[in-house]
């Protein structure tokens, strides 16, 4: 039986961590065992428990309640649990999701005493290392030893950096192994999409049902934490609900809601709360999420997972940064970029308004991924 650790901890992993988890009870049981450690980096119930409530989760064997704080010290609070948890349960390998600082901590607890690193999500670059997550990607990367890209330009991106394509096995971090295997958020959103309507309410909840709407969510820290870009994005908003009468539902990550009143105009932000066409929520959970992006006539995010999940369910996207590591949605010309300016908003928005159908091919993998990974791990994790 091989042993496997799992490490999740902010909200879009232990979404992501659900795909393994339920190939593994499935196909795997009598091949795999998972351990599964929570950092505790995201803890609020909406931000946590309500994915291993609705997403079947095995409970976290272990939570080391690391909270939140300043990247350094959370990050090393993490670590520290880890590399405890990695001696006692001595695991064939680590699982590790995306570029969050759990992500990071993983990567350096259990590379420093030899724990071979699976890294999914892997090769994703933003080539903006200003942001913490294209940090925490690529140290993770370099300490991997196998590397699941779900796309082919972050395969492609691997290469670049000097990872080989035709190596031969044992893989361990200093001969590793790349793969593009697809994107365990694609199995997750196919397997989920019709769960999704059948178990929810919240467009009824928010009068959203057979009407026009749009879905945005922004928690970047760069949008959040720089009041000028702040204000851009809402003012935006604002204008967007106001001009066209089109309702816009906004499930608002903590981050963002912490800061809203301190970093908006007072002006604004008294006139977001009172423009009747804009819902601000709470996080919502990820079954409700899929049938908001599913019945949505247009996503806008500075969300990396909610770039994609608007792609899978064929939704055109305007993304509030400067760049995205998710360069097909853009070629395809479903995804556009406008970074926190107001008028490349407005005018990705009338823009797509016009836009006639547009293709959205079959570019993360055929709902798979985490069977492959599977399969993978077993091949070459001794
Ligand atoms: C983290 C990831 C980011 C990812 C995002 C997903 C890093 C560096 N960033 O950003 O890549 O896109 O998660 O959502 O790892 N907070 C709460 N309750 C919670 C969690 C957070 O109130 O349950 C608030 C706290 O004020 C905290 C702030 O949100 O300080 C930021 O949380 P943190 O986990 O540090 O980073 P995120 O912005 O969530
Ligand atoms: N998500 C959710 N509820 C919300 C907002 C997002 O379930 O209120 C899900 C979303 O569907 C996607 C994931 O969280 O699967 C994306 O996480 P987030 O935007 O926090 O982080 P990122 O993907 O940018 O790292």
């Amino acid at each position: 039986m091989l042993k496997l650790l799992t490490i999740i901890g902010a909200r879009p992993q232990i979404i992501k961590a659900a795909a393994l988890s339920r190939a593994i009870k499935n196909n795997y049981s009598d091949k795999i065992h998972e351990v599964i450690v929570h950092t505790g980096q995201h803890y609020d119930e909406n931000m946590s428990q309500v994915f291993f409530d609705e997403l079947d989760i095995p409970h976290p064997d272990y939570n080391l309640n690391s909270g939140s704080g300043a990247h350094g010290k959370q990050t090393a609070s993490m670590i520290v649990g880890i590399e405890d948890i990695l001696i006692k349960e001595k695991p064939n390998c680590i699982v590790l999701y995306g570029d969050t600082n759990s992500t990071l901590a993983g990567a350096i607890a259990a590379s420093k005493i030899q724990v071979p690193v699976i890294h999914i999500e892997a090769g994703l670059r933003s080539f903006n290392k200003a942001m913490p997550e294209e940090i925490n990607r690529i140290m993770c990367d370099h300490v991997s030893t196998l590397l699941f890209s779900p796309t082919k330009s972050g395969y492609d991106n691997l290469l670049k950096e000097g990872f080989k394509e035709n190596n031969l096995p044992p893989y361990t971090f200093d001969n590793p192994k790349i793969f593009h295997c697809g994107d365990v958020m694609y199995d997750n959103s196919l397997y989920f999409s019709k769960i999704a309507e059948q178990k929810t309410n919240i467009l009824k909840e928010y009068n959203l049902e057979n009407v026009p709407f749009i879905l945005a969510t922004i928690h970047r820290n760069n949008n959040t934490d720089e009041p000028i870009r702040l204000n851009a994005l809402f003012s935006a908003i604002n204008k967007i609900a106001k001009e066209n009468k089109i309702k816009i539902i906004i499930p608002l990550h903590p981050r963002t809601a912490k800061l809203l009143s301190q970093n908006l105009s007072a002006e604004l932000y008294n006139i977001i709360q009172t423009n009747e066409y804009i819902k601000i929520t709470p996080p919502v959970s990820f079954l409700e999420m899929i049938a908001l992006e599913k019945n949505s006539s247009l996503v806008i995010t500075d969300s990396g997972g909610v770039q994609k999940e608007a792609f899978f369910f064929q939704k055109t996207c305007i993304i509030l940064r400067s760049e995205t590591e998710w360069v097909e949605l853009v070629n395809c010309g479903s995804a556009k970029i406008v970074d926190a300016d107001e008028s490349k908003i407005m005018k990705a928005y009338s823009d797509f308004s016009i836009t006639k159908k547009l293709k959205y091919p079959n570019l993360f993998g055929d709902g798979k991924a985490a069977e492959f990974i599977c399969d993978a791990i077993l091949k070459y994790i001794k």
